[in-house]
């Protein structure tokens, strides 16, 4: 697939099939992700591939931290249980982390090079006909979460990327035009 196909119809995508997700294509996107570009070579990116148990863990976590905002017991185990459940029913599952260098200069563009990698990652899943969603959120620094997945000391959470055959794709969301953001400067 050209670079910009692959850019302009990748979609965060929501629901997947039941196809399963072999390692072999989980180590092939990841030997794409790690072709990203990053300084000093310092490679700060490590990935967990999570299987069932550390899916539904992480899911649970997600799960009790949005049951908060519920305030009827029923409701709240309600969540807990579907979002749990749909994390372990994904095809696949990845954390990503970055190590946390001690110089702040070096750790920022760590972090910026992880992203990179995961860039890297979700643009090449199509050419698999595999669909990524990656998200963020204050899940990840929780250490219920960050046990779940079995994160090393020394490590953060940027992301996850949940993955698979996607079962629709979703319509694209508004943007903008780059000129609308472009300085053209002398
Ligand atoms: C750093 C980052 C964090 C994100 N976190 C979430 C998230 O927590 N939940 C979610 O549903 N989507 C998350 N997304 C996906 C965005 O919502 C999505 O990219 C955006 O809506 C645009 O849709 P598209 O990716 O299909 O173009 C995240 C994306 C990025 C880059």
């Amino acid at each position: 697939m050209n670079i910009f196909d692959a850019i302009s119809a990748r979609r965060s995508i929501k629901s997947f099939t039941d196809r399963p997700i072999t390692n072999e294509e989980i180590e092939q996107l990841l030997s794409m992700a790690v072709l990203a570009p990053n300084h000093r070579m310092t490679e700060p990116w490590r990935f967990y591939v999570m299987g069932p148990e550390a899916r539904a863990g992480f899911g649970y976590t997600l799960g009790l931290r949005k049951a908060k905002r519920v305030d009827e017991p029923n409701a709240k185990v309600a969540v807990i249980q579907k979002v749990e459940a749909s994390h372990r029913d994904l095809p696949a599952m990845l954390a990503v982390a970055t190590i946390l260098h001690e110089n702040p200069e070096i750790r920022e563009e760590d972090y910026a090079a992880t992203y990179m990698a995961i860039q890297n990652l979700c643009l090449a899943a199509p050419s698999l006909g595999l669909g990524t969603h990656v998200k963020s959120g204050g899940v990840m620094d929780d250490p219920r979460a960050r046990e779940a997945i079995g994160v090393r000391e020394g490590e953060r959470i940027i992301a996850t990327i949940a993955l698979g055959e996607p079962a629709a794709m979703p319509d694209p969301k508004p943007r903008h035009s780059a000129d609308e953001f472009t300085t053209w400067v002398a």
